[in-house]
């Protein structure tokens, strides 16, 4: 018995912008984000939002409408739980998956966000394994928690909002783009085998996106004001300095956008990503030479060609999906597996591990069988 995965979807944004149109904004060239990166272009979500893309992926997931993969259409009333893994939310509250929530007519499910960066999804589909898990076999008491049969989960990003489109050492990498699943307990298959998670810390702070947000309202009680609040207030100050952001800010370089040291993810992402293959496969007590396909965050294909050099494998055995559409963060392992279904790279009793690394720093992997 375990967690099957029984739908995948994506959905991209109309709009496509190849690697000569970057070089209107950054002195940049194809030939450059090509033999560094692996892309050639990405989408930008002009007129979409970031639960628009959730919801057209979710769609496909469900079987609702073609595309994707589904193994049987979902009735939207049997979905239980939605987990949504994004780090660009369109707005604070309601959480995004409140929002798909209600647009799918998700009327039975408990809906929240979750954000690791581009780990997300490896971390949320590890809360509905486990949510799951504990209900469907009633760890310390049967009836104690919400049942959990069906779970919608879903990796959907706007990285392009936090793109500093100044920054042609991060612009050319990002994109936008939606992925989902849906996953069921199932007494008859063997589902989702080992599930890993591992933080490290970000001592460096290579990869931050300080964005701050604050009530537009004046305030001014017992001698406080709102702008001596917002102008010193020793809180912003330490985070700041925590963040290691201090110059960065005074220096212009604006707060809302993500900085980040590429040669230091670089090196922790080839290590992370190997080790984390390794673990889950440790945990489910699975060969690696028995894992059919790997489908890896798509950050950057040197990443990807290191990792599968680490752990002994040839490419041949990653889903690669980066060419066209850059890194859409948490997004890019749902997209890149509904790629894998939708081109019959996955069939029925093959074993796939996701894995993904992100800032924070997070890494994780699934492992499971079809
Ligand atoms: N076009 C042209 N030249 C560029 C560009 C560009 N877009 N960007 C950087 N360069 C230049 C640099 O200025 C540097 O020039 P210099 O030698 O004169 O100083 C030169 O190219 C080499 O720069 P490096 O940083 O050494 O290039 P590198 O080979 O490391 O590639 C890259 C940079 C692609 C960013 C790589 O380090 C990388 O992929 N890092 C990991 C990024 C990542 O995975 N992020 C994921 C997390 S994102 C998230 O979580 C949302």
């Amino acid at each position: 018995m375990g967690c099957a995965i029984i739908g995948c979807g994506k959905s991209l944004p109309a709009l496509a912008v190849a690697n000569d149109d970057l070089t209107q904004l950054v002195d940049t060239s194809d030939e450059w984000i090509t033999t560094r990166t692996g892309i050639k272009s990405r989408r930008i979500a002009v007129g979409e939002t970031n639960v628009d893309l959730a919801e057209a992926a979710a769609r496909q997931a469900m079987g609702l409408v073609e595309g994707g993969y589904c193994e049987a259409p979902i009735e939207p009333e049997s979905i239980d739980l939605v987990v949504y893994s994004t780090c660009t939310p369109d707005v604070l509250v309601p959480s995004c998956a409140a929002l798909v929530r209600r647009r799918l007519g998700l009327v039975n499910a408990v809906a929240f966000d979750v954000n690791a960066a581009c780990s997300g999804f490896i971390y949320a589909m590890s809360v509905a394994e486990s949510m799951m898990a504990s209900s469907a076999l009633g760890v310390a008491g049967a009836g104690r928690r919400n049942k959990v049969r069906r779970a919608l989960v879903i990796g959907s990003e706007r990285l392009t909002r936090i793109t500093n489109w100044e920054d042609r050492t991060t612009c050319v990498l990002f994109g936008d783009g939606g992925g989902a699943a849906v996953v069921e307990w199932d007494e008859s298959r063997a589902g989702v085998l080992a599930t890993y998670m591992k933080n490290d810390d970000d001592d460096t702070n290579a990869l931050t996106c300080p964005s701050a947000f604050d009530s537009p309202q004046p305030f001014d009680v017992n001698g406080v004001s709102k702008e001596a609040a917002v102008a010193g207030d020793p809180g912003n100050a330490r985070i700041d300095e925590e963040l290691g952001v201090t110059e960065a800010v005074a220096a212009g370089r604006p707060r809302q956008s993500l900085f980040m040291h590429g040669q230091t993810i670089f090196k922790f992402a080839a290590s992370a990503m190997g080790n984390a293959i390794d673990e889950v496969c440790k945990r489910a007590d699975v060969d690696i030479d028995d894992v059919k396909l790997i489908v890896p965050h798509q950050a950057n294909e040197r990443i990807i060609k290191y990792a599968a050099k680490r752990c002994g494998l040839s490419l041949d055995r990653f889903q690669v999906s980066i060419g066209d559409r850059g890194n859409a963060s948490s997004a890019c392992v749902p997209m890149a597996l509904s790629d894998a279904y939708e081109s019959g790279r996955i069939q029925k009793g093959d074993k796939v591990i996701l894995v993904a690394f992100g800032g924070g720093l997070t890494s994780g992997a699934v492992l499971y069988e079809v």
